[in-house]
């Protein structure tokens, strides 16, 4: 995009967080990129010259990780899941301005310059690093070996590296001076309480390079480290400017930013370490860092690793775009939690978008088509309508530039009910029963006042339900409402003697069946039904067919099916068609191991059995049978969580070698997180747990195959 487009406009540059590309997007996703869309949306309606980024994280042993588990190249797998993110931005017809890739050579120069830039500057310096690393929150932790995440509560692997460090100590008062300074740069309130909180309790500095594994930037001139990847995150919002290079018209038009949006759980990482970058470098810092709340499934924050997601493409399939961003926007107050039902969607749809503004266009147009031929009337304006209608602008407007958009909204349907109670106050039908000239003025002046508002509403609802906004607009006859000057939006911009365009429905109503239909689709969906088929345990042999026989003790016995259950299909083999059966069972049935017992080899090799040794364990109060367990597979340590503490004392284990199911998804329990299994042989009536072994010492991490 030309740098000069608008010039005269102020500058408006708006960002997303860059999504990680080991998950596939999900609603999460959705809720801030459609925040942001509808804030730039806004904003260009105000005549501002906005640029709105987004786009894709892509480095890092997460992502590294990831890759070699879907048995792909870290590049291609990149490549593929940042184009889903991109195709799904598309289909709901966002407006980015940019979309950038961690992985293209402008942020890669960029990254690399920054790196260069905060060395020349004598901020950075190298050290040796010996602590722990979260590889889930790519964030270095406090604590011992076997620390877990404050963040997500996963155990921390021990790094001990030399490493190329930031001074992000020098920054601590500077930090704290500027957020006193502007207290507008962390919004709302509370993350800035907690950011506050952070630095006052003093700031180490920071490791910014990686060598143990090579998926990422190089540093410049020591290849050998790969630069940290929120480092490298962080930067995509300069380097989509054109940081780095000799010329950044964009860079000088539009940084620093007027509004960064992010989820809670990212703002350390963007109040603390992305402004000491930028300080360090000598840049601008952004106006204001926007910390929104999580969007909630079944109760709990929706995200891959908890298998609870929700694909925006089910809404969009059965509702369409507008209805998703109206919930999203409506329903959760901008920056605290919300929750998302496919109940709640189709209530509100049916309530506010089907029932509420649909109705009230359908019904006032076909008013209009039928008694004055299709033409805007002209008659006098109803005062207290145009008054509701400009406090609605005023209210509608201030909730938008304060993002929040549930305010918002619920002014501008408040309007609509007005508007609403307006016509059947009048009751311009029985008006029209009279053909008196009284009775057509009258007329005239209830119709032309209800699609007056319209036009009002239509306007205001824009940034929210952009195609909707379109079709009414030119049922209105009013054009394209994406060139419309709507920039100074009065009441009284709508010409008597227009004609209407083409009628046509705007909601139509949602049946019931809408919310089982979205329930299948996600139940069907691949990515749904491997996330179920990972929470069931795994059994080898049928623990009935032999007296003694191996099982994997469940976290919690009672959570144990003594039945034996086929491994999980592969990922790719669910269709809609057949739902819940593998595709490859029906073409296979050697496949279709659920009539005979037995599992085929691919089915077995899918699960994935290490030897690991215990490094802690402790009893989990309150909970009799169950003992944290704190293991290391030689590539990573973690915590298990697991149900033998009736068969163990704890203090016996540490140290001893243990086979586990190494590629279980996490599951919580007593509020742990239990990362595997531990298998073992279940003896006697009681199923008394005895853990596998070996007569020879293994080393740890080999896998049984
Ligand atoms: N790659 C980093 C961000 C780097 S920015 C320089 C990252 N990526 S992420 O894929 O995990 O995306 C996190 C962002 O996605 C959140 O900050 C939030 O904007 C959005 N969300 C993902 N799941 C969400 C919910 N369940 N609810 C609300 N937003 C969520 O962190």
């Amino acid at each position: 995009m030309p740098a000069n487009k608008n010039q005269q406009n102020p500058a408006f540059f708006l960002t997303t967080p860059i999504y990680y590309v080991n998950a596939r997007p999900h609603l999460g996703h959705t809720y801030t990129t459609v925040a942001a869309d509808a804030l730039a949306r806004w904003k260009r309606t105000r005549g501002f010259d906005v640029r709105f980024l987004t786009g894709t994280d892509e480095h890092g042993q997460k992502i590294e990780r990831s890759a070699a588990k879907a048995g792909k190249t870290p590049e291609q797998f990149a490549a593929d899941v940042s184009q889903e993110f991109r195709a799904l931005w598309d289909r709901m017809g966002l407006t980015y301005d940019d979309y950038i890739r961690t992985t293209e050579e402008r942020h890669k120069r960029g990254v690399q310059h920054l790196f260069r830039v905060l060395q020349q500057r004598g901020f950075i310096y190298k050290g040796k690093y010996a602590g722990q690393y979260c590889v889930f929150d790519e964030l270095y932790v406090d604590g011992p070996p076997g620390t877990v995440c404050p963040d997500c509560g996963r155990l921390t692997e021990t790094v001990s590296e030399e490493n190329y460090f930031f001074k992000l100590s020098a920054f601590e008062r500077r930090l704290l001076e500027y957020f006193e300074a502007h207290p507008e740069f962390i919004q709302p309130e509370a993350r800035r309480n907690e950011v506050l909180a952070f630095v006052r309790s003093g700031l180490r500095d920071l490791s910014i390079s990686r060598t143990s594994f090579n998926w990422g930037i190089p540093v410049p001139g020591d290849e050998k480290h790969v630069i940290y990847v929120w480092m490298d995150a962080l930067a995509n919002y300069i380097t989509a400017l054109g940081y780095g290079m000799e010329q950044h018209p964009l860079l000088d038009r539009y940084w620093p930013a007027q509004v960064q949006l992010i989820g809670k759980e990212i703002s350390r990482f963007h109040c603390v370490y992305w402004p000491a970058f930028l300080m360090a470098a000598g840049l601008p810092l952004p106006q204001t860092v926007i910390a929104h709340g999580w969007l909630l499934f079944e109760q709990s924050k929706m995200s891959k690793s908890r298998g609870n997601i929700v694909r925006a493409e089910t809404v969009l399939d059965v509702l369409g775009a507008d209805a998703l961003r109206y919930f999203l926007l409506r329903e959760i107050r901008f920056g605290q939690d919300g929750s998302f039902s496919f109940d709640a969607l189709v209530q509100r749809y049916n309530a506010d978008l089907a029932n509420g503004y649909g109705n009230l266009v359908s019904r006032t147009l076909a008013m209009i088509g039928k008694y004055f031929d299709g033409r805007i009337p002209e008659g006098a304006v109803d005062a207290g309508l145009q008054a509701e209608a400009e406090q609605a602008i005023t209210k509608v407007s201030s909730g938008y530039d304060a993002l929040q958009f549930s305010d918002a909204l619920d002014a501008l349907w408040r309007l609509i009910a007005q508007t609403d109670g307006y016509l059947t106050a009048n009751a311009p039908w029985k008006v029209a029963a009279s053909e008196d000239a009284a009775s057509r003025k009258r007329l005239a002046e209830i119709l032309y006042s209800a699609a007056a508002s319209i036009r009002v509403i239509t306007a205001l609802a824009y940034p929210v339900i952009p195609d909707a906004a379109a079709k009414v607009w030119k049922q209105l006859g009013l054009g394209d409402i994406a060139t419309a000057d709507l920039k100074h939006l009065t009441w009284g911009g709508l010409q008597p003697g227009t004609r209407l365009g083409e009628p046509g429905p705007v909601f139509p109503r949602a049946e019931k069946e809408a919310i089982s239909r979205m329930q299948a689709i996600e139940e069907q969906h691949p990515a749904r039904a491997t996330a179920e088929a990972e929470k069931q345990p795994a059994v080898f042999q049928n623990p009935a067919a032999v007296p003694v026989s191996p099982k994997v003790v469940p976290p919690e016995p009672t959570a144990f099916t003594p039945t034996a259950v086929p491994a999980a299909p592969p990922t790719q083999s669910l269709t809609a068609a057949s739902p819940g059966l593998p595709a490859a069972a029906e073409a296979n049935p050697a496949v279709a191991a659920p009539a005979t017992g037995k599992i085929s080899i691919e089915d077995f090799a899918r699960v994935e059995l290490r030897v690991a040794q215990v490094l802690k364990a402790e009893r989990v109060p309150n909970a009799d049978r169950l003992l944290r367990l704190e293991v290391d597979l030689g590539y990573e340590q973690r915590q298990i969580v697991a149900g033998i503490a009736e068969a163990y004392a704890p203090e016996t284990l540490i140290g001893r070698k243990v086979v586990i199911v190494a590629n279980l998804a996490p599951r919580k329990l007593r509020g742990l997180e239990s990362n595997g299994m531990i298998v073992a042989a279940s003896v006697g009536e009681k199923g008394r747990p005895v853990l596998a072994g070996f007569l020879e010492d293994v080393e740890i991490g080999a896998r049984l195959k």
